[in-house]
């Protein structure tokens, strides 16, 4: 039997008068990579911060892990990368090392506690992102591209089992940004993380993710990628018009 690592049950939300999440259901299987996409503004990052039990849900219930959210104490277990991980200032004064393991003690400055079993995993995770030669260097001092690999190597280290990334490649160049998605289908191959990838990236959320779940305000769609694409198009033209995108040859193409 498979189980939930997550589990949205009737989910609205509102931050003040205006709902911005409507009756939302979702369940997000073991080992599964869920791709959620959907315009500005149509609460992807809430759902995001209701799941990470950073706000609350007025109506509907959560469940992480099997577990109702607030119940939920073992933080470890989901590793999250923000929206605007990649936009650290130059000169900010920590290394990619300190950085990375910031997400062992959730804060910058207790690094005179780390064991030596503990650098170890810093260091793996730093050679997992493949930022091995920038350790030492000043955070700041990183392209965006490579802040963003420092962030997920800090998401890392704790050794999650659910993996939430908030739109990871904004302001990452085309290259940049592939590079990054076969790292992301290499990790989930080689790991039995569970992913969860909110992008604007249609061709990646296409090739990339085994199911999808399209959000405007209510859940449109939530289910195989291939389906979407064969049966459920207009989905699609809804959320994004008919112009943006032409699909030519299983790619989502500038029309
Ligand atoms: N802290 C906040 N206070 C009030 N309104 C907010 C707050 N955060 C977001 N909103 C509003 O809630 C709606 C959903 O925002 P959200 O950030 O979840 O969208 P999104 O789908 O992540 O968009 P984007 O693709 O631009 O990141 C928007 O209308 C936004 O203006
Ligand atoms: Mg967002």
């Amino acid at each position: 039997m498979s189980t939930h690592v997550i589990k949205c049950e009737g989910v609205s939300f509102a931050y003040e008068k205006e709902r911005v999440l409507e009756d939302i259901h979702l369940t997000v299987e073991e080992g599964e990579f869920l791709g959620i996409i959907g315009p500005n503004g149509s609460g992807k990052s809430t759902l995001i911060k209701l799941i990470l039990h950073l706000i609350k849900p007025q109506t509907g219930k959560i469940e992480v892990f099997g577990k109702r959210i607030q119940n939920q104490k073992d933080r470890s277990l989901i590793g999250y990368v923000s929206q605007k991980a990649n936009s650290f200032q130059r000169g900010f004064p920590a290394t990619v090392k300190e950085v990375v393991a910031s997400g062992l003690y959730g804060k910058l400055g207790l690094m005179r506690w780390m064991k030596k079993e503990d650098w170890k995993k810093v260091e793996e995770a730093i050679e997992w992102v493949g930022l091995s030669a920038f350790a030492d260097r000043n955070i700041g001092n990183l392209s965006g591209g490579q802040q963003q690999r420092a962030f997920i190597a800090r998401a890392l280290v704790s050794e999650p089992k659910l993996l939430i990334l908030d739109e990871p490649t904004v302001g990452i160049d085309v290259k940049s940004s592939k590079q990054f998605y076969d790292f992301l289908v290499e990790l989930h191959q080689q790991t039995e993380l569970t992913l969860v990838l909110v992008t604007h990236d249609m061709h990646a959320a296409m090739t990339i993710v085994d199911r999808i779940a399209c959000l405007n305000k209510r859940l449109l769609y939530h289910g195989p990628t291939d389906h979407l694409m064969m049966k459920e198009k207009d989905i699609l033209t809804q959320l994004f018009g008919n112009s943006l995108f032409s699909i030519q040859e299983n790619q989502f193409c500038p029309s």
